[in-house]
């Protein structure tokens, strides 16, 4: 992967697949460090889905596929003089939080965060979505729960409104003035 946004994407299909029905994404552009944190209220993991997690190569069962999901987020932190942890509670939910060096050689570009905020939106219907850029004191938000108020029973997924939000997003993320 090129681009950090495309990892959000994928982390965020893991909260997606644990039946969450609220995912936060929050980028935070602060001292020198990109953050990018996924969190949801999904199902959570057990201390040995946790540990299985750390290990991608360990399996109990042949068949299993190995995901690479969280390897590569954690490749891409770890590459970048960060690091990537995981908490995660049965029940209450999971969050991933990516941390990279903001002027490391090795970072990649955060690149297209409308476009995956749009992907999930508009492939998800019954799943909120809030999405937090901070950029040192400056801050943005969208917070589908927030418009769906407003919209009143129309769905997010009309053109329209995907216009409107991507619109929204575009000039909410370059009024922060990104270095990321
Ligand atoms: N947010 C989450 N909530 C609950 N379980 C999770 C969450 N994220 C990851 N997991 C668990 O960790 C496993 C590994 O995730 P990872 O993204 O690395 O691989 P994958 O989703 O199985 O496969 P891939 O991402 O390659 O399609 C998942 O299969 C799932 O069991
Ligand atoms: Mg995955």
């Amino acid at each position: 992967m090129r681009e950090l946004s495309l990892n959000v994407l994928d982390i965020a299909q893991n909260s997606i697949a644990a039946a969450a029905t609220l995912v936060t994404i929050e980028i935070e552009e602060a001292m020198g460090m990109l953050t990018i944190r996924i969190g949801d209220n999904g199902r959570g993991m057990t201390n040995e889905q946790l540990e299985q997690i750390r290990d991608p190569f360990y399996t109990t069962r042949k068949t299993r596929r190995v995901g690479m999901g969280i390897p590569l987020f954690r490749m891409a932190a770890e590459m970048a003089g960060g690091s990537l942890a995981i908490e995660s509670e049965v029940g209450v939910g999971t969050t991933v939080t990516a941390r990279f060096g903001l002027d490391h050689i090795d970072r990649m570009p955060l690149g297209d965060m409308v476009g995956t905020m749009d992907t999930l939106i508009r492939l998800n219907p019954g799943i909120d979505f809030l999405y937090r850029h901070t950029v040192d004191e400056r801050s943005f938000e969208l917070d589908t729960r927030s418009l769906r108020e407003v919209l009143d029973g129309v769905p997010l997924s009309e053109p329209d409104i995907m216009d409107w939000i991507d619109a929204n997003l575009t000039e909410g993320i370059q009024s922060l003035g990104s270095n990321a």
